[in-house]
């Protein structure tokens, strides 16, 4: 690699695949979501269920916020085959907030600070098709990926089974890594400039670090 190489932002090279700019370039901020307490709590057990039924209210406002900005996104003309009904979040989440907190839950859960941050950052840049598929890429392919280990251990932990853990399941996609890999092609097949480029890195790195804040909101709230 050239000192001019490495003087270049990440993402700017046009012979790596956005993709791969985005794997490589989010590597440590994702190592640094994996290790949050709260994450870890939750992997091991540790987490009362209370913490989990507060991290779907808080999943509730960011995917509300990043799927209507898709949703506008798809009005405009503008979302280039990067929206997916089969990824839409919102109705599951709502379906495991009924369960977790009863009917009355909109009048039971709270959204928290780093929550208002993240959602607020969603609604300023999610018109623009290049942040907007960085935040996509965060969460979605986050579901798509460790959202399915974290699954398998909220239902061994708490014995819950489909009920209260909806918003991991994608009932109409039938195999995770081809459309993972479809995906990833959209990705790729963006035309943008090597400056929109870094943009979406930079923008997936603060995806990245929005998770954590919220992350730490939570455990907060829910760790001793
Ligand atoms: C304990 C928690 C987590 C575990 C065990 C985990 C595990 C994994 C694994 C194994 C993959 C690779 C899957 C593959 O290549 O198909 C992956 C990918 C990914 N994860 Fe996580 N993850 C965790 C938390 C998170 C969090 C909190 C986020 C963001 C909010 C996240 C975002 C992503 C993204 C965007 C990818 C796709 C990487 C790429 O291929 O470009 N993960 N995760």
């Amino acid at each position: 690699m050239t000192a001019q190489t490495d003087e270049r932002a990440p993402g700017t090279d046009a012979d790596v695949p956005l993709s791969a700019a985005l794997r490589a370039g989010t590597r440590a901020d994702h190592e640094d979501a994996e290790r949050s307490p709260f994450v870890e709590h939750l992997v091991d057990g540790r987490l009362p269920l209370a913490g989990y039924a507060d991290l779907a209210a808080q999943q509730h406002a960011v995917y509300r916020a990043l799927e209507a900005a898709g949703d506008r996104l798809v009005a405009a003309g503008a979302d280039a085959g990067l929206v997916f009904a089969e990824l839409e979040r919102v109705p599951a989440i709502e379906a495991d907030l009924t369960h977790l907190h009863g009917p009355d839950w909109r009048a039971r859960v709270r959204v928290l600070p780093a929550t208002a941050a993240y959602v607020a950052r969603l609604e300023e840049v999610g018109d623009d098709l290049p942040r907007y598929a960085a935040h996509a890429y965060t969460r979605y392919l986050g579901d798509l990926s460790g959202g399915q280990v974290l699954k398998r251990m909220i239902e061994r932990h708490h014995g819950l089974d489909g009920d209260g853990v909806r918003f991991y399941d994608f009932p109409q996609i039938h195999k995770l890594k081809p459309f993972k890999d479809a995906y990833r092609e959209r990705l790729d097949a963006l035309d943008l400039t090597p400056a929109q480029r870094a943009d979406v890195v930079e923008e997936a790195r603060l995806a990245f670090r929005l998770n954590r804040a919220m992350f730490a909101d939570l455990g907060a709230a829910h760790l001793s």
